[in-house]
């Protein structure tokens, strides 16, 4: 293996760097409770990147993100629908430090803990971002169409594709459609992973572009 190049090493430095700030911020309440700060874990020069909405109690003990239930089942879906594994993707969180008692975050602590996010995916750089749940994609997305309407397709977002899907414990409450759901947006993604890294077999499912978003919210119900 070739040893890295400058480039590569500043940018681990700069990660290495966010990841300390991110530990020791106390930039909103949610740093008073927290046992840890949970940054974030996987590969920081990923092509895919999940982003979850906060830790549970199991990542606030761990310091790890979507290590409970949730999790496993994350674990299971991405190697069995995409031949993944945690280590090879990176997996963050909106907010990084857990709201007690698993409530929503609030606006304040999202605007605080923005910045983190916005360095980490300007630091990963992911071909493909995998929103899980309501809450960050739409956020990411800017807008306040839900879950059920934004799935089933991707999204040009800030020089990447976005892939909304459902929120693993979405999948653990839903059952069996919640979970073909999942696994068909997985496969979504993976594919325009594939077409991005230029495997020119690979099919590439249509990006739409985030203007489109305005049709669907004419959709009667469209924000659950
Ligand atoms: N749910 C999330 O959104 N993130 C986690 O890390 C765990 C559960």
């Amino acid at each position: 293996m070739s040893p890295p190049d400058s480039q590569t090493q500043s940018a681990d430095s700069a990660f290495e760097e966010l990841r300390a700030a991110a530990e020791s911020c106390t930039s909103c309440g949610l740093c008073e409770q927290r046992t840890q700060v949970v940054f974030g874990s996987g590969d920081p020069h990923a092509d895919l990147m999940f982003i979850g909405e906060g830790p549970g109690a199991e990542e606030d003990r761990t310091g790890l993100p979507f290590v409970g239930r949730s999790g496993k089942l994350l674990d299971r879906l991405m190697g069995e629908e995409m031949g993944l594994t945690r280590d090879s993707v990176y997996i963050a969180n909106v907010v990084k430090c857990r709201p007690p008692a698993n409530r929503d975050p609030r606006p304040e602590e999202i605007a605080a803990c923005r910045p983190h996010l916005e360095r980490q995916l300007e630091l990963i750089d992911p071909k493909v971002v995998v929103t899980l749940g309501n809450f960050s994609s739409k956020l990411l997305m800017d807008t306040r169409i839900g879950i059920t309407k934004l799935r089933g397709r991707a999204y040009a977002w800030s020089g990447r594709a976005l892939v909304p899907t459902l929120h693993p414990a979405a999948v653990l409450r839903g059952g069996g459609d919640a979970m073909a759901m999942v696994r068909a947006d997985l496969v979504r993604a993976q594919m325009i992973v594939n077409r991005s890294t230029g495997d020119p077999s690979e099919t590439e499912p249509a990006v739409v572009d985030l203007t489109e978003l305005s049709e669907l919210a004419d959709v009667a119900g469209a924000n659950r």
